[in-house]
């Protein structure tokens, strides 16, 4: 795949290993750790392969989906904030958690886990 910024739809890249780093920088890699009753969702971009950070190129927002419905959102700025965050919540098992990344110059990618 090239730079050509991406101008629709959702990507979701199935393996990581089959895909180029372009594709892993923008994919959202999701930690989840138990958390007394709760768990504790940590999202980060660039985990794979770091993601550029200036005023130009930047990963702008970040949701986090439960079963298809947003649950947390942050609005990130360039350069003072790395596109990495975290939230604790509470939910049943066998939520599909989606986390959904928006790149400024290359559109919206996603992964999912299920808890
Ligand atoms: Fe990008």
């Amino acid at each position: 795949m090239s730079d050509a910024p991406i101008l629709s739809g959702v990507n979701v890249v199935s393996d990581l290993d089959a895909v180029t780093d372009f594709e892993r920088k923008h994919t959202p890699h999701i930690a989840v750790a138990a958390a007394g009753d709760r768990m504790h969702v940590a999202i980060t971009v660039g985990h794979y392969v770091p993601h550029p950070n200036q005023a130009d190129h930047f990963i702008d927002w970040i949701e986090l989906q439960a079963n298809g419905a947003p649950i947390a959102r942050f609005d990130l700025s360039p350069i003072a904030t790395d596109p990495k965050v975290s939230v604790v919540v509470a939910l049943d098992a066998g939520t599909v958690l989606r986390a959904i990344e928006h790149c400024n110059m290359h559109g919206l990618w996603a992964a999912e886990v299920t808890v």
